[in-house]
């Protein structure tokens, strides 16, 4: 049997697998968690620890027909002021709460796209940020930047407000597939948008690239990618194409005769990867590549690479606090999330209260094998000497959930005395193997297996 082949009967090409940014995954969050133990566990926080905070801008100037991100088309600066206003006013209610001394790991601005902000937006926001927890020396910032949306006085105004980091959507450099995925960005865009960024001492450039997008062949993702290379990135998020026009309506607009078919994709992945490999990138999890020096690149090779809601992180804080409509905090007691739709964000802003619409608290099997999950997504294996000593469970129990992965996928991973490993020839199939250590995704199949 091909390899192809062999991944296909597995499952690979048909599944509707969850990246594991979380465990349980979002969609697996209830309404049992709300505004009381948002503020109960940001309360919690040990005083002087080191938090990370994720702020969201669900907004956008332009609307690109594959994007499957939750925003609102503006063109006026209005509903974006406004929306400031309820950022700065949660932020001083989260003030209200939190413990003496807390300061900031991580800072993020995600979207949608946050450039649109004017520079004096981007600074009162800073401002607000601050006086909340202050940077340190090894505070890092980052910001989504959309290339066709930002200049000289927005950058200028983050390099102030101490961003330094930096990711940029490039998707692709094919004219033809921009026009076919409505997001039109011309390779000098991008390449003048990436000059203005490192001028201004960003340390570190991300770029986001997809793969499986309509009309993609091997000939023109590698013409993308070697134009993306051209450009240093020192990081490079490698996503699959997601096309799912039922929840992201303007999907509708691509045609999905002209979509890769599912070998077709694995073959574009390897494609891009390889072209990666062979520019000394390290490959990062399932779909990241960094260079040497990169933080990525270095948490990886000591073995601290963790997952969030970003993707791969560096970051060791144990608090992440989603600020804005949607986002989604993490504490040691569990997730919360904002009430998605701005309206309902920010009317219960304005009454005082947290907008927690759902979560899930967890529980001790939630914690193993979110840790499981975890490691299988970073480092591709399962250290059963961890895993029993940080949960104080029998190595028994461990070696019972791995056995049960290693049978669903016969001849592809190894099982030893240390763990179950996934073997680089069936890292596609990462995300299954994941999540035949969910017990929700089992739940939902029908045959739970909770310890
Ligand atoms: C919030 S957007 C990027 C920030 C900024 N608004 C921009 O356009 O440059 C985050 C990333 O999500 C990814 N993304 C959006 N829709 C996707 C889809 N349907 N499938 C896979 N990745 C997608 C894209 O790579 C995109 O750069
Ligand atoms: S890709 Fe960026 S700019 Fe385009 S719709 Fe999505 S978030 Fe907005």
């Amino acid at each position: 049997m091909t390899p192809d082949l062999q991944l296909a009967r597995l499952g690979l090409f048909d599944a509707k697998v969850p990246r594991y940014t979380s465990y349980p995954t979002a969609p697996r969050f209830n309404r049992e968690v709300g505004g009381g133990h948002f503020a109960r566990w940001i309360g919690e926080i040990a005083p002087g620890a080191a938090i990370s905070l994720y702020v969201h801008v669900p907004f956008c100037r332009r609307l690109c027909w594959f994007c499957a991100c939750r925003t609102q088309g503006t063109q006026s600066d209005a509903p974006v002021r406004a929306y400031l206003e309820t950022l700065k006013a949660e932020i001083a209610m989260l003030k209200a709460h939190l413990p003496e001394g807390v300061h900031l790991s991580r800072l993020h601005w995600g979207g949608g796209t946050p450039t649109l902000l004017a520079p004096d937006m981007m600074t009162e926001l800073a401002e607000a940020i601050r006086a909340l927890a202050p940077f340190t020396e090894a505070t890092e910032f980052s910001v989504e930047i959309d290339p066709g949306e930002i200049d000289g006085a927005r950058l200028d105004a983050l390099a102030a407000a101490g961003m330094n980091r930096a990711s940029i959507g490039v998707q692709d450099f094919d004219p033809q597939i921009q026009a076919t995925i409505g997001r039109l960005q011309s390779y000098e865009i991008t390449r003048d948008a990436v000059a203005e960024i490192r001028a201004r001492g960003v340390k570190s450039l991300n770029a986001d690239i997809l793969y499986g997008l309509p009309h993609q062949s091997k000939e023109r993702i590698t013409e993308s990618v070697q134009k993306l290379l051209s450009l240093t990135p020192d990081r490079v998020a490698l996503y699959g194409y997601a096309h799912v026009p039922w929840m992201a309506k303007r999907q509708q607009m691509i045609p999905t005769d002209a979509l890769p078919s599912p070998q077709e994709r694995l073959a574009l992945f390897e494609t891009a990867r390889r072209l990666f490999l062979w520019d000394n990138y390290d490959e990062i999890g399932i779909d990241h590549f960094a260079l040497r020096q990169d933080g990525l690149s270095i948490a990886a090779r000591k073995g601290l690479l963790r997952r969030n809601f970003q993707g791969y992180t560096d970051d060791t804080a144990e608090v992440l606090v989603g600020i804005g409509a949607s986002s989604i905090s993490r504490f040691p007691q569990g997730y919360a999330q904002n009430a998605p739709a701005t309206g309902a964000h920010t009317a219960a802003i304005r009454a005082g209260r947290f907008s927690t619409a759902r979560g899930h608290e967890f529980s001790h099997d939630d914690l193993l094998r979110g840790r499981m999950i975890e490691q299988l997504m970073c480092d591709f294996r399962i250290d059963i000497a961890e895993i029993t000593a940080r949960f104080g469970v029998e190595r028994d129990v461990v070696v019972a959930l791995l056995q049960r992965s290693f049978d669903a996928f016969p001849g592809m991973l190894e099982l030893t005395d240390e763990g179950l490993a996934i073997p680089p020839e069936a890292r596609p199939l990462t995300r299954m193997v994941a999540r035949s250590l969910d017990a929700y995704e089992m739940d939902a199949e029908g045959h739970s297996s909770a310890i």
